[in-house]
């Protein structure tokens, strides 16, 4: 099997996990979550978004969250940004990397952020231009990328022509999302072959919810495809709040297990991780779907 000697992994349980979240959870414990997070080994945290507060209540709190949030060095913090309003409440802040997201199905885009999609992809250019020129690194989202639960199957033109319009505002990579698992491994293989070739020098990052539980398959198929980099929510916290019936990423130790125990380096302590992701069921009060909070990890030696 033709499968790469690393991977990274992007954290994205402080914002994609905690959103959908109709509890409060405090800024307290999103920044112990964040903070022990950052001490796992994990690289890329996405911990917020410049969302409107009424839009997303449970992230309210992202300038708070940004500011106190003690930064380890060699981590870069991301959050979300919808719009220009967005952009500067970002910049005042201090992020580094900012996450930019569009659908590739019309009515979602409509949903969730209250525009057309060319109306997201004009307001990004403006956005761009200053992020670029404060040297902020952008990832360009493509939401519902492999299948909407509104719209149903997306053209893959589509998403070829949302990778092209992201490569021209200059992102750094563009991650694409099955927001609401609809994807398998042989669509994953597909996809990532066609596009590879669009892509030159910018990433390209797969971000699974395990909605109908094909994530870590979606993972492999496109391991064998040659991707590298990989969004996880820590114990598969999370779902979209506009898109019916979604649940978490994959959670992030159940891939970083799967990935080491595949001898595919992630630099990420799976103990400390399980650890968080109990941190994260302790403060959301429920529990969590992921696998390794229940199993622990595999002991190999005889007992
Ligand atoms: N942060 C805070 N306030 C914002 C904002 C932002 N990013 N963007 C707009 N606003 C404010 C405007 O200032 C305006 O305020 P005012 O009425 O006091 O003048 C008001 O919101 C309406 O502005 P408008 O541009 O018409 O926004 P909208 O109501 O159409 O909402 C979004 C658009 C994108 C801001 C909103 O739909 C949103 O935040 N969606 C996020 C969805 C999400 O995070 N989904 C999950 C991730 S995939
Ligand atoms: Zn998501």
């Amino acid at each position: 099997m033709n499968l790469p000697k690393s991977v990274t992994i992007v954290e994205v349980g402080p914002r994609d996990g905690l959103q959908n979240e109709a509890e409060f959870v405090p800024a307290d414990q999103k920044i112990e979550l964040i903070e022990r997070l950052s001490e796992t080994g994990l690289r890329r945290i996405e911990i917020t978004s410049f969302v409107h507060p009424k839009a997303i209540p449970q992230l309210q709190d992202s300038e708070e969250v940004v500011k106190r949030v003690r930064s380890k060095p060699g981590v870069l913090y991301s959050t979300l940004v919808p719009n220009e309003k967005g952009l500067e409440r970002a910049l005042a802040a201090g992020v580094k990397e900012i996450g930019l997201f569009v659908s590739a199905s019309e009515t979602h885009n409509q949903k969730n952020v209250r525009m057309s999609i060319s109306d997201s992809l004009k307001g990004f250019r403006k956005i761009a231009e200053k992020a670029l020129a404060q040297r902020i690194r952008m990832r360009g989202y493509v939401v519902t990328a492999f299948g909407c639960p509104y719209e149903g199957r997306i053209a893959p033109e589509k998403v070829e022509w949302m990778i092209n319009e992201y490569k021209a505002l200059g992102v750094h990579e563009i991650a694409l999302g099955d927001t609401t698992g609809m994807s398998n491994p042989i669509m994953v293989s597909r996809w990532v072959e066609r596009i590879q070739s669009l892509l030159d020098e910018t990433g390209l990052a797969l971000h699974f919810h395990d909605t109908r539980g094909t994530a870590l398959a979606n993972v492999l198929a496109a391991l064998q495809q040659g991707v590298t980099v990989f969004d996880g929510a820590i114990g598969g916290l999370g779902g979209c709040p506009y898109a019916p019936g979604a649940s978490g990423n994959v959670a992030t130790e159940d891939l970083v297990n799967m990935l080491e125990e595949m001898g595919i380096e992630t630099g990420v302590d799976l103990d400390k991780l399980i650890a968080c992701a109990k941190y994260a069921r302790e403060i959301i009060k429920k529990d969590l779907p992921g696998h390794l909070i229940r199993a622990g990890r595999v002991q190999w030696e005889k007992r």
